[in-house]
């Protein structure tokens, strides 16, 4: 007897036919809300032991036209385990019939309330937010690892302070920095009045938690670890006052995404992807993740998205062309640019010097700019929008 194996995942112990998805669409029968809600008594939250409904963690569930959004409650403690739940929770929905997508969002438990409450900031109950002096904050994320976040963010900052701006880089990836590598970057800061003083690249101001330990240290973070390294990354440093800042995410939707929606005045995200279809299921996630989290997404860059051949100028579409530019489209937001595969791009920030500052003249360093203008007109609008305090609210 053969057996077909692939295309199946394996998933906390829920075993998901991928071609489930391959026949859904024709199904005609589209399910209940609350049916949906009753399928989802299969997965298991790794904390309590108990199924997720019965545990209390589902918060929401929105369906339209087949599509279909889950909000699951967490904790900061719980939020990196929460991921898989998500994964299994997705690919559970999108297995059944009359469901064209699933989209799991992580969302906070409501903050007990402070002990004592800020003055002057207006939100109440919320501790007072980080990164007061900086006018904006863009954070450069992703759903899913290695599609250029680290790469887009180093050069859209350098690429921002060549148009004159003051500009600050702050790599939110604890676990895997890149910053020192790719800006060349292995000095210590300077601690001055009990803060840390930015490393300066390219007229940027840097900071990453790979400037304090060795590239060579293993670092196990626990989820609030995390979040409390983050923190100090902004509330320890002396940023001074910024035109923006612009944070390098880890990849997902996990510990440090929601630092930043619940301890800054994120003026919004721009989610990277790459031009294969998986990539841009993962870029929805990410989107999503900030809608929920009512950070605005400024626009979504499509990464690696053409190759030209250094040799005969031949440009290909390797991975397929403009499938960035219509999830844009379809998710409602701005499409705000594409970046080429470029041999040099990868050389440039292995070296330490980023594209933009290595070859300002080069077709990567023009697509790396535009991009940079795209940005820094949305995240003006977007400043002057918000100008009657900051709105992240965390559900
Ligand atoms: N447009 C490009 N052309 C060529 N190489 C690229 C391009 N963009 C990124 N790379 C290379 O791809 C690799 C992954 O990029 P990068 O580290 O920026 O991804 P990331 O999304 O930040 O990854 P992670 O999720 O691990 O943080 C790097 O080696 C980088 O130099
Ligand atoms: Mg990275």
């Amino acid at each position: 007897m053969r057996h077909i194996v692939r295309g199946r995942r394996h998933h906390g112990g829920l075993l998901i036919d991928r071609r489930q998805e391959v026949c859904k669409h024709m199904a005609t029968e589209t399910p209940t809300a609350a049916a949906l809600r009753e399928t989802l008594r299969a997965v298991i939250d790794p904390a309590s032991g108990k199924d997720i409904v019965s545990a209390g963690l589902v918060d929401g569930i929105e369906l339209r036209d087949g599509l279909v959004q889950v909000a699951l409650l967490t904790d900061r403690a719980h939020a990196a385990a929460m991921e898989q739940v998500c994964r299994t929770v997705e690919d559970l929905l999108a297995g059944q019939p009359g469901i064209t997508n699933a989209t799991a969002v992580l969302t906070a438990h409501k903050a007990p309330p402070p002990p004592a409450p800020a003055a002057g900031h207006g939100h109440g109950q919320k501790p007072p937010l980080l990164l007061p002096e900086v006018t904006s904050i863009v954070a450069v994320a992703s759903g899913k690892g290695g599609v250029g976040k680290s790469t887009v963010a180093v050069n859209l900052a350098v690429a921002l302070a060549r148009q004159g701006h003051r500009v600050g880089l702050l790599d939110a990836d604890i676990y895997g920095p890149s910053l020192p590598r790719m800006l060349g970057l292995n000095r210590k800061p300077e601690v001055r009045e009990d803060k840390m003083i930015p490393l300066q690249a390219w007229g940027v101001a840097c900071m990453s938690i790979g400037f304090l330990v060795d590239e060579e240290t293993p670092m196990i973070w626990r989820g609030p670890m995390v979040m409390g390294a983050l923190e100090q990354m902004m509330a320890q440093v002396a940023w001074g006052a910024l035109d923006i800042l612009v944070v390098d995410m880890p990849p997902g939707t996990g510990d440090a995404q929601l630092t930043m929606a619940q301890r800054v005045a994120l003026t919004g995200a721009v989610i990277v992807s790459t031009p294969q279809d998986i990539a841009l299921i993962d870029a929805r996630r990410g989107v999503r993740m900030f809608e929920r989290t009512r950070v605005p997404v400024l626009g979504l860059i499509e990464n690696m998205s053409f190759f030209t051949c250094p040799n005969c100028g031949h440009t290909s579409h390797i991975f397929g062309h403009g499938g960035a530019r219509l999830e844009a489209q379809r998710l409602g937001t701005e499409f705000l640019g594409e970046v080429p595969l470029l041999l040099d791009i990868r050389t440039a920030a292995d070296a330490g010097t980023p594209i933009v500052a290595a070859a300002p003249d080069s077709e990567a360093a023009k697509a790396f700019s535009a991009i940079a203008a795209k940005v820094w007109e949305k995240v003006a609008g977007a400043t002057v929008a918000r100008s009657s305090g900051p709105r992240i609210v965390i559900e």
